[in-house]
């Protein structure tokens, strides 16, 4: 039986998802629980002005709305990031200005320019580089006994590697990784006091990747922001609205994904030292470690798609243009697909975890952000098998990314 829309915005409020405080304190696995058994599509009022959104939870649904792209389109934009009081240009170029908010048949043409820089020949090739960056991160914190895992140890490797995969000059490393955390923590009062000085951080991203992308017109390198300025994935070259797109989400995808991953497996592993000690003693097992790693804390926690047309899901009715978002933590714990989906196993078999998302849009850097994983923790357990926390964790007040914010920690060797 078909159910009115308006009787359905009324299901009773179990958690707010628009709330990045919440997400602060930690993700709300308990309530993701009870909507995926009780409200599989749930709906989240917003404040004034903004419409509200639909929510899947199940392993089932994040999949189905994820391959159904003629009916749930990335176009419009892929996250709730639209911060009251951001000026409309900058809204496009996040919503609608990037391979990741692109539809087919556009989508698969833009992807294909990037995708000569993701296959498997061309991750293999970056593995003496991943082994000797991880090696000397390594070797620094070594003699420093303390520090923080999340900035000296989870953050270097991601941004160097992206640094490199884009043509970024080592010099401009550190600014890279300051702009993509004021970017993830738009409100953050952290990294962004006001929303004027987010908006200005990502003016300047777009700005400095307008200035790469010229300097590889006139004078081409092998680097994938040469590629696709010299693209014309259409019959034309890419416009620069969507270039400044591209380089933000190249800032963001390649670099805060990666390195969460590092903290939030280092964490679980040091929460569970009986699985810690499994891959200690057997380091053949940090495949399936690093995969349950992903599904354990799912890096990214929601994508989101826009419903072309009214549509069905649960015998609710959704309307064309309403948002649906769908959260990947909460896929990957679901009993209907993984047994006792809430323990940290990291001999899991099989592990269906959907971390990098399913279907057209799933996740290009994938296998190169798996290879830094398993090149990282292989290093990591060898070298400092009883690494202890010092102190509390804290996370980034976002509810898009699962982010770490700083990791004290101590090495005992
Ligand atoms: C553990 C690390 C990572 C995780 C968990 C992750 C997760 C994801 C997810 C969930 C999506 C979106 C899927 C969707 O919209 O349906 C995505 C897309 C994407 N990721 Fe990653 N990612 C990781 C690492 C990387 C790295 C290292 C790069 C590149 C250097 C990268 C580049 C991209 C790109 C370009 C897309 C857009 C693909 C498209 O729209 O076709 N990611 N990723």
């Amino acid at each position: 039986m078909a159910v009115v829309p308006g009787e359905w915005t009324k299901n009773p409020p179990i958690v707010n998802l628009r709330s990045n405080g919440l997400f602060e304190q930690g993700v709300p696995y308990a309530e993701f629980k009870t909507l995926r058994d009780e409200y599989p599509l749930y709906w989240n009022e917003e404040p004034e002005g903004f419409p509200g959104f639909w929510n899947v939870t199940r392993h089932a649904d994040v999949t189905a709305v994820s391959l159904d792209t003629d009916t749930f389109r990335s176009g419009d934009g892929i996250n709730m990031y639209n911060p009251v009081g951001m000026p409309e240009e900058v809204l496009k170029a996040i919503n609608s200005g990037s391979m990741i908010t692109l539809d087919p048949p556009m989508h698969t043409a833009y992807r294909k320019v990037a995708s000569p820089f993701f296959t498997l020949q061309a991750v293999q090739k970056l593995e003496g580089r991943i082994q000797a960056i991880t090696t000397s991160i390594l070797d620094e914190v070594t003699e420093r006994g303390e520090f923080d895992f999340m900035a000296d140890v989870a953050a270097p490797l991601p941004i160097k590697i992206l640094c490199d995969l884009m043509g970024v000059p080592k010099s401009d490393e550190q600014q890279i990784f300051d702009w993509s955390n004021k970017a993830v923590g738009i409100e953050d009062p952290e990294f962004n006091s006001s929303i004027e000085e987010g908006t200005m951080n990502l003016m300047q991203i777009f700005a400095y990747g307008q200035q790469m992308a010229d300097d590889r017109r006139k004078c081409p390198h092998q680097d994938l922001m040469s590629a696709m300025v010299h693209a014309k994935p259409e019959g034309d070259p890419i416009p620069q609205h969507l270039m400044d797109g591209f380089f933000l989400l190249m800032v963001i995808a390649g670099n805060e994904t990666t390195r969460n991953s590092i903290s939030g497996g280092m964490h679980a592993l040091i929460e569970n030292p009986d699985e810690r000690q499994k891959l200690i003693d057997n380091p053949d097992l940090i495949p399936t470690g690093v995969e349950e790693i992903l599904r354990w804390m799912s890096p990214v926690m929601h994508m989101r798609r826009t419903a072309t047309k009214d549509t069905q899901l649960h015998g609710i009715d959704m309307a064309e243009g309403d948002k649906v978002v769908m959260w990947y933590p909460a896929a990957n714990r679901d009993d209907r697909v993984f047994d006792d989906p809430e323990t940290f196993n990291v001999t899991r078999e099989p592990n269906d975890h959907i971390a990098f998302g399913i279907g057209r849009h799933r996740c290009l850097g994938a296998r190169l952000g798996q290879l830094q994983l398993k090149i990282m923790f292989t290093e990591l357990l060898k070298r400092f098998p009883d690494l202890e926390l010092t102190g509390p964790v804290r996370r980034v007040r976002t509810n898009f990314i699962n982010g770490i914010k700083t990791m004290p920690v101590r090495v005992n060797n």
